[in-house]
């Protein structure tokens, strides 16, 4: 596996003036600490933390805008605080909560002037663009301002100038942020297919654990700036086992249920929802038998739990 990302004791301190003028004292935020790990050309890897745990400060690093404080980075060969311009030839980079594009003119516009940017040959950029505007659907809002798109529509123009250049590597932070149902489909599709047939590797942050299920086989951990974890996401769910939960409907509203083997976690009008620690049949009986029970449902933790728990985990 050739690798494209490489970070080793990556780290990154903030120094924070607080406090009334004169009286200044001076923190030092430990926003990323000894962090390292690499990503193979080819993977799609999810960068995933809670808010505040250091991931767009990583990302940062990684595209050179933000100067390592401490440790070594390596993406596709270069060292990205210093070689920033050669590197933005070989990445796309796309931030969800800010847009590249210029926001006055037609998305058209915008999307001719990275040609320039980034001095891609006249017939490449056509196809490209050609091949972007089919895939993203891009047709109708071609000439549109920027500013008159939705969300869905600028989060799709952004990825379209990301990739203009046919960068080897995609990095995306919080791509799907703000977007309906329907869009983060199309995006995730759009990646998945990216990846598939052109081997782009993808490396995401992301608080959405629908893009994590669709898209990351393999996904990186971090909380308060250290590595939690890193590897599939069968062994992520093995790290932080969670417990079943077995959702019953009563056949109408009781205090909480009180049963060994089980904690009831939450009660709405006649449905209880009981975090299992014991035999689930155990449990099932004897709430059957001290309750008229309506329904039952034995739900297995989603990763959604998994992450929670590692989250809510002590920092290290
Ligand atoms: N420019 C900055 N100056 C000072 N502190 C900063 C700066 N950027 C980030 N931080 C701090 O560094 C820590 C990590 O921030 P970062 O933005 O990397 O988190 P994040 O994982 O991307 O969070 P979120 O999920 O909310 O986007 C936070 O404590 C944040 O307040
Ligand atoms: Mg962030």
């Amino acid at each position: 596996m050739t690798a494209i990302i490489e970070a080793d004791g990556l780290g990154k301190d903030f120094v924070l003036s607080e406090g009334p003028l004169f009286r200044r004292t001076r923190r030092t935020v430990r926003a990323v600490d000894d962090v390292g790990f690499t990503v193979g050309e080819g993977e799609m890897v999810g960068y995933l933390g809670p808010n505040g745990a250091g991931k767009s400060t990583t990302m940062k690093m990684l595209i050179g805008i933000l100067t390592p404080s401490r440790g070594r980075v390596r993406v596709a060969g270069l060292e990205p605080s210093r070689q920033r311009t050669r590197l933005a030839a070989r990445i796309g980079v796309v931030f969800g909560q800010r847009t590249t594009l210029w926001w006055d003119l037609p998305l058209r516009d915008s999307l001719a002037l990275t040609r320039h940017l980034y001095r891609v040959p006249a017939a490449d950029h056509a196809r490209r663009l050609a091949e972007l505007t089919e895939v993203l659907e891009l047709g109708p809002f071609l000439r549109t301002p920027v500013r008159q798109l939705s969300l869905g529509q600028r989060m799709r123009g952004d990825l379209a100038a990301a990739l203009l250049h046919a960068p080897p590597l995609l990095v995306l932070d919080e791509p799907t942020i703000g977007l309906d149902v329907v869009s983060k489909s199309a995006i995730r599709g759009f990646l998945l297919r990216l990846n598939a047939e052109h081997g782009t590797t993808i490396l995401l942050t992301t608080h959405d654990l629908g893009d994590v299920e669709r898209l990351c086989r393999r996904v990186v951990v971090i909380d308060h700036g250290r590595l939690a974890f890193d590897g599939d996401l069968a062994g992520l769910r093995a790290t932080a086992p969670s417990p079943r939960t077995l959702v019953v409907d009563l056949a109408e509203p009781a205090p909480a249920i009180a049963a060994a083997g089980a904690r009831t976690v939450r009660v709405e009008g006649p449905r209880q929802w009981l975090e299992l620690s014991g035999n689930p049949a155990a449990v099932i009986a004897e709430v059957a038998r001290s309750h008229r029970v309506r329904d039952l449902t034995l739900r297995e933790p989603d990763i959604e739990d998994v992450v929670a728990r590692l989250y809510a985990r002590p920092a290290p």
